[in-house]
């Protein structure tokens, strides 16, 4: 069965169940989520996953620039019977161009964290990027995640030990993939977290790749306090002096493609490929570190005309529907994250809540690309797009 056919048969099921008088649990309006789930959330945790760095100008940027694009759907081209939103990625075919964000810490938002978060994307068979951050070790991500394609998220601990440790580790463990993000040395300016005086990592949530890591606990004595382990998790996880000639070091750890996550100038995403980098993920962290900075949509053309052609790109920042999905392919990428909306799905309704996400996600780009004229997301281009008028 093409996971294409099925993506749209969410629309058909729903209408069907209705007249049984069943309605979806959650909204079908993913940019509704967020409202419903800081109903649910505690404001520390919704604090945490909602804020933003700073003012908020680059998260509304990221918005803004995918309004200033409007498709041009193109009629008649006979594809409306099927589509095929598959996309080939280091050779592995995924079966459409999105993968889930690696978020940190989603214990904070629901008990079973990633564990449920890799259920749902399961169910809805979207792969999953873990970040370093996970509330559970990654190799208990992994069990949850059966066949589920998986892409680890590095931070880059200081202890080159620990960061040699991860990498065998998420090797071990079957990730395919290694997403270096590069654009929190530290962590930004969020006033959300720092009026609540909260960040997870402190209360012990999101450092459980650590605690696990012998290398990690090489450098702590005998039964630590939770203090002291806190304490050692801050002095190894920044990694602040980290420069572009690290970069041959980690790939010589690895045969995994390497993709950095956080990349925004052209010039940046050359010293990448230079470096040994496979791949990259143009974000700005969904406005959560440098607040000003430039929205990575309006910063992917360039980096994708300096790399070319045939380096996979992908991009967050800023997701939230199939359209966005559509209009970020048409300028050159080869697939996006999806991040903060299944945050909410997972605090609203667990495991469900996130394959909902997913599904409607897929649902409304095979919709997407039937309205647009496109019988796979090859068929996307910048063609399909002309710049908003008003
Ligand atoms: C993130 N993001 C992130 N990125 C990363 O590389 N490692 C991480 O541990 C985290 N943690 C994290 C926590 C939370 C609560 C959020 C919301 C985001 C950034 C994430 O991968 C992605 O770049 C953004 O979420 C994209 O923005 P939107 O589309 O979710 O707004
Ligand atoms: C964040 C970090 C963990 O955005 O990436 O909260």
């Amino acid at each position: 069965m093409e996971t294409a056919v099925a993506a749209a048969d969410l629309v058909r099921d729903i209408y069907l169940a209705g007249r049984d008088g069943e309605r979806p649990a959650l909204s079908t309006d993913l940019t509704a989520l967020e409202a419903a789930a800081r109903e649910v959330l505690a404001p520390t945790a919704y604090g945490y996953v909602a804020g933003n760095a700073g003012v908020g100008a680059t998260a509304r940027a990221n918005r803004e620039a995918f309004d200033r694009w409007r498709l041009v759907p193109r009629m008649l081209r006979g594809c409306a019977a099927a589509r095929d939103l598959g996309v080939e990625l280091f050779g592995r075919r995924l079966p459409a161009p999105v993968l889930l964000a690696p978020v940190a810490a989603q214990t904070v938002v629901h008990p079973e964290g990633e564990r449920a978060a890799v259920r749902g994307a399961r169910e809805a068979g979207v792969p999953f990027v873990l970040s370093t951050l996970s509330s559970h070790p990654l190799e208990e991500v992994t069990e949850a995640a059966g066949d589920l394609p998986r892409w680890f998220q590095l931070y880059w601990p200081s202890d080159r030990a620990v960061a040699r440790s991860f990498v065998r580790r998420a090797e071990e463990s079957g990730y395919t993939a290694l997403v270096v993000t590069v654009d929190a040395p530290s962590f930004g300016y969020r006033p959300a977290d720092l009026d609540g005086g909260y960040l997870p990592f402190l209360h012990g949530v999101g450092i459980a790749n650590f605690t696990s890591d012998p290398a990690f606990r090489e450098g702590l004595g005998p039964d630590p306090e939770d203090e002291a382990v806190t304490a050692h998790w801050a002095r190894v996880f920044a990694h602040p002096a980290l420069c572009w000639d690290d970069l041959p070091w980690l790939r010589e750890q690895t045969r995994l493609p390497v993709l950095l996550k956080g990349v925004l100038h052209p010039d940046d995403a050359r010293r990448a490929l230079e470096s040994g980098a496979d791949g990259l993920v143009v974000s700005n962290h969904g406005g959560r570190q440098l607040d000003g900075s430039v929205a990575s949509l309006d910063a992917l053309p360039a980096v994708r005309a300096a790399v070319g052609p045939s380096v996979p790109v992908l991009l967050d920042s800023g997701v939230r529907t199939a359209a966005d999905v559509v209009k970020a392919l048409a300028l050159g990428a080869d697939a996006v994250l999806y991040g903060r909306p299944y945050l909410y799905g997972l605090a609203l309704d667990g495991r469900r809540g996130v394959a909902h996400v997913l599904r409607c996600l897929l649902a409304e780009l095979d919709l997407a690309l039937a309205l647009t004229g496109c019988a796979s997301v090859r068929d996307v281009t910048s063609g399909l797009l002309d710049r908003a008028r008003a």
